[in-house]
């Protein structure tokens, strides 16, 4: 117990000097994993202009107004969906979030077939404060109820003993005198049963998708920032020629592989791959 306490006390420390602490569930409670993670700079996730800001805008807002919620009589949490294809920015973005708020992270697997209501009911009460629970790929958890059983049977059965009702219960009752910060992630919002992402459950939903010539101008600038602003233009305009769809994974992958040569990066740009 003694010791357990000095890692918690540790721990709190880590956050303090600017790393991210990540939890995962274990049995019933939540154990850090992994080294504390230097924190991610927000700007070094680069999303459609003006899209951060209003994630970031929406929950420092809603950290920094507990009375709205209690004096309406409202529970004093908030959902967000972030969705889209693979390798565009919404871990990263989550992650480099909590660092900027000063947050940990308790990452949750619900396709963990060990994972029952109970225990998820109990994991989300007990998830420590300043935290942001994170629930990646919903999609692959549950399956649409929409569809026919002998298409999905899985959605009937649920995965494990979690099921899609206990799912929704849980998230309803998180609740805390704290701020209670939920993300979904997935990269298939049309899987997704509409009750999983209606208001109350998720209130924010932003699509982060393929670069646009801003986003591929910014991250040419931010990776060769001895280039001149217009050789990023000039890498938007020939990378979105040669492809109609780039992820943001993708274009970190090309630069590294072009980690000195700005000028090979845009003679390449045709090679840009996953
Ligand atoms: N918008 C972005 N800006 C900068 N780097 C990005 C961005 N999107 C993805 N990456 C890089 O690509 C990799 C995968 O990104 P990730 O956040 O896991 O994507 P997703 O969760 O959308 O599948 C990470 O190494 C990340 O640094
Ligand atoms: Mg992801």
């Amino acid at each position: 117990m003694l010791s357990w306490c000095r890692a918690a006390r540790e721990l709190a420390l880590k956050q303090e000097e600017g790393r991210t602490v990540m939890y995962t569930a274990m049995g019933g409670e939540w154990r850090p994993f992994g080294f504390p993670r230097r924190r991610r700079p927000l700007s070094s996730v680069v999303l459609e202009a003006g899209v951060a800001e209003r994630l970031v805008d929406d929950v420092k807002d809603f950290i920094g107004n507990p009375r709205w919620y209690t004096d309406r009589g409202i529970p004093y949490r908030r959902g967000y969906l972030l969705f889209g294809p693979p390798g565009c920015g919404k871990s990263s973005f989550i992650t480099a979030l909590a660092g900027e708020l000063g947050y940990s992270i308790c990452l949750m697997s619900l396709s963990d077939r060990t994972l029952s209501d109970d225990r998820l009911n109990h994991l989300l009460s007990v998830a420590p404060q300043q935290s942001i629970i994170l629930l990646e790929d919903v999609d692959a958890a549950f399956v649409s109820r929409e569809l026919l059983p002998t298409e999905n049977p899985l959605a009937y059965q649920g995965m494990g003993r979690l099921t899609f009702s206990g799912l929704l219960n849980s998230l309803d009752g998180v609740a805390s005198s704290e701020a209670r910060i939920v993300f979904m992630t997935t990269n298939f919002i049309d899987r997704l049963d509409p009750a999983l992402i209606r208001p109350g459950r998720v209130d924010l939903k932003q699509y982060i998708g393929h670069c646009t010539a801003w986003q591929l101008a910014q991250m040419f600038r931010r990776f060769y920032p001895d280039q001149p602003p217009s050789e990023g233009d000039r890498f938007a305009k020939l990378a979105l020629a040669a492809h109609t769809e780039i992820s943001a994974a993708q274009v970190q992958g090309h630069f590294l592989l072009h980690k000195m040569d700005p000028a090979g990066s845009i003679v390449n740009v045709a090679q840009i791959r996953g």
